[in-house]
C-alpha cells in the first residue's frame, strides 16, 4: 500500500523544492518551541468536506458515518481516544494532545450553505491510488480549494489500499486524503471492514496530510524525523504483544500502537510531543494547512 505516489515528485519539478521549504520551517518552528507545544498553540479546526463518490448502495456511507469519522478523528488528535488508558506507560510521558480539530465545512467554495458531505455517483466500480477518485472527469468528484478544506474521498478502493494520502508541497487539485468507504467509522459507529474499522485510517492518513512520516522511516530502523517515536525496524500488524524490541530500542521497545504505525485500529492509540509539533509547525508557514 502506498501513502503518496511515488510519481508525484517526478511529474512535479517544484514539489521536492516546496517540501524542503515546509521541512526547514519545521525545523525552526520545533527548535524554537522545544515540543512546548502543547499548552502554548491556540486549537487549530480544519473544515472538512467528504467526497463520498459510490458504485453501489453500500458504498454510499451515510452523512452519520462521516459525522463519526470526524468524531474519531477529534477524539484522536485530542488524545480523548477512550483507549488512551491502553497506551503502555512507559510512552504516556511523551502522549500529546496535537491541539488540532476537525469541522464539517458549513459553507461550500461559493459560500452557499453545505451539509460538507457530498454524495456522488460513479460508475467506477474500484479506484486505485492514481488519484482517478479527486476529478469528475476520471469518475471522481473534484477536489474543493484546498487553502480553504481538507478534502476527504471515500470510495471503493482496490488491491486491499485502505487510503493513501497527499503530503504537504503537492498539487492543490489533488490535495486530500482517500480512503476505503468501509474504514470510514469510530470506535463508536464502526465501519464494517474489521479490523481497520474504527476510524484510525483516517487518524493515519491526515497524520501523513499533516506532514507525519512512517514511525519507521519507511526504512529498516529508519528515521520519521521526529525524536520522542523509538526508532523501530519495520511497520507492524495486527497487535504485538509489549515490550517488541527491534533496533535496540528496549526495554521499552516499538511505540506500536503509533496512529503511524500499520497495526489493528483497536490496537492504535497515541501520538506524541514530537509529532504534534510537526504538525502544529505547518500552521505557522507559508505553505501551510487550511484552517479557521
Ligand atoms: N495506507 C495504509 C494502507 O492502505 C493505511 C494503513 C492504516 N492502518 C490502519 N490500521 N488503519 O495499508
Ligand atoms: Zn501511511
Ligand atoms: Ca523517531
Amino acid at each position: 500500500s502506498s501513502d503518496v505516489c511515488s510519481s508525484d515528485l517526478a511529474n512535479d519539478p517544484g514539489m521536492a523544492a516546496r517540501m524542503q521549504q515546509i521541512e526547514n520551517q519545521t525545523n525552526s518552528f520545533i527548535a524554537a518551541h522545544k515540543y512546548q507545544t502543547n499548552s502554548s498553540q491556540a486549537i487549530v479546526t480544519i473544515p472538512v468536506v467528504f467526497h463520498v463518490v459510490y458504485a453501489n448502495a453500500s458504498q454510499n456511507i451515510s452523512d452519520s458515518q462521516c459525522q463519526a469519522q470526524l468524531n474519531q478523528l477529534n477524539l484522536d488528535y485530542a488524545r480523548l481516544n477512550a483507549d488512551a488508558s491502553s497506551t503502555p506507560s512507559a510512552f504516556t510521558g511523551v502522549a500529546a494532545n496535537t491541539q488540532i480539530q476537525f469541522c464539517l465545512a458549513v459553507r461550500d467554495p461559493n459560500g452557499n450553505a453545505t451539509t460538507g458531505v457530498i454524495h456522488k455517483s460513479t460508475t467506477t466500480s474500484s479506484f486505485s491510488s492514481n488519484d482517478n477518485v479527486k476529478r469528475s472527469s476520471t469518475g471522481g468528484d473534484d477536489a474543493w480549494d484546498a487553502s480553504q478544506y481538507l478534502n476527504i474521498w471515500c470510495c471503493n478502493l482496490g488491491g486491499g489500499l485502505l487510503g493513501y494520502a497527499q503530503f504537504p508541497g503537492g498539487a492543490a487539485a489533488t490535495d486530500g486524503v482517500v480512503f476505503l468507504y468501509s474504514s470510514i467509522g469510530s470506535v463508536a459507529q464502526p465501519g464494517t471492514y474489521s479490523p481497520y474499522n474504527l476510524g484510525r485510517t483516517a487518524t493515519h492518513e491526515v497524520g501523513h496530510w499533516l506532514n507525519l512520516r512512517h514511525i519507521n522511516g519507511d526504512t529498516n530502523c529508519g528515521n520519521d524525523l521526529v525524536s520522542d517515536t523509538p526508532t523501530q525496524q519495520a511497520l507492524n500488524f495486527g497487535c504485538p504483544a509489549f515490550p517488541h524490541v527491534t533496533c535496540s530500542n528496549g526495554p521499552n521497545g516499538d511505540m506500536f500502537m503509533n496512529y503511524m504505525d500499520y497495526t489493528d485500529d483497536g490496537c492504535m492509540n497515541i501520538f506524541t510531543a514530537g509529532q504534534a509539533a510537526r504538525m502544529q509547525a505547518l500552521f505557522t508557514t507559508e505553505i501551510g494547512r487550511a484552517h479557521v
